[in-house]
């Protein structure tokens, strides 16, 4: 798919991974669409200024479906279509399980996974119409091969895998792909907040011996939105922390 002038919606876009995946598709002519529960601020929008594109911001909650609907409704009479869609907004709230409530597990699937459902039902129906599209869903190599204190986490990075090949079975014939990035240790807010001795524990764990940065993981996402016969796949792109 070319990506010039196509309008690519990014969730979870204000900051981290996601606003790096906004950049890097406007740096290569997409317009884009860019999204948190937070107001999309004033110098938000102004980073993308020199890019020649169209950058537009609807704040919601994709856990939300009426959000979800209304945000790709007002995307679609404002832009005429999208085009792409990745579902990268996601959180965290860790805990080892002896410790972990049903909340504690409901508040992360709900984000995560209910999330990305909710865009993807939205987005589907347009896309089907114009029988053409790509969505890209941003697991975790948590998904893959699990981490202590994380099964909220795993349990929704795993499910999103499950969901997209099923998603990707049933589409494909309508010109529809749908693929999975699972990063491993990027910068970004989320990598912020842990602790520096985790930190040390886990740079152990990634044969080179360094953390990816949000603008390598974008590069991934645009090479999935790109590629014309690449469907139902998880890339991993951790530095060779999972090599399977
Ligand atoms: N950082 C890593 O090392 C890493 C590794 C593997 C996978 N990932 C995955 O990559 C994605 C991005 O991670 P990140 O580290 O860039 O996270 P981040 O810095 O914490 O940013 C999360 C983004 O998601 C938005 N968001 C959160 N909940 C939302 C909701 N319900 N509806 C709409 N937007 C929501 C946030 O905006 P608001 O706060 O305004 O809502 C923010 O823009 C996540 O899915 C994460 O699981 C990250």
């Amino acid at each position: 798919m070319e990506i010039k002038e196509k309008n690519v919606f990014v969730t979870g876009s204000t900051r981290g991974i996601g606003l790096g995946i906004a950049h890097e598709f406007a740096r290569l002519g997409a317009n884009v669409v860019l999204n948190g529960r937070s107001a999309i601020s004033e110098e938000l929008l102004a980073q993308f200024a020199d890019y020649s594109v169209k950058v537009i911001g609807v704040s919601g909650d994709i856990s939300q479906e009426t959000d979800a609907k209304r945000m790709i409704d007002e995307v679609i009479s404002e832009l005429g279509s999208v085009d792409i869609l990745v579902n990268n907004a996601g959180i965290t709230n860790d805990k080892l399980m002896l410790k972990m409530t049903e909340a504690d597990f409901e508040k992360v699937l709900k984000i995560n996974l209910t999330g990305a459902f909710n865009m993807t039902q939205a987005v589907l129906k347009p896309m089907t119409k114009a029988r053409q599209g790509a969505i890209i869903n941003v697991s975790s190599v948590v998904g893959l091969i699990g981490n202590v204190g994380q099964a909220n986490y795993a349990a929704s990075k795993a499910g999103l895998i499950g969901f997209s090949k099923s998603v990707a079975k049933e589409v494909a014939a309508r010109g529809i792909r749908v693929n999975v990035i699972a990063p491993g240790f990027i910068e970004s807010d989320m990598t912020d907040a842990i602790p520096e001795k985790m930190k040390d524990v886990i740079l152990g764990q990634i044969p080179m011996k360094r953390i990816g940065k949000p603008e390598e993981v974008a590069q991934v996402v645009v090479f999935l939105a790109q590629q014309e016969y690449l469907t139902g796949q998880v890339i991993a792109i951790d530095g060779g922390m999972t090599m399977i």
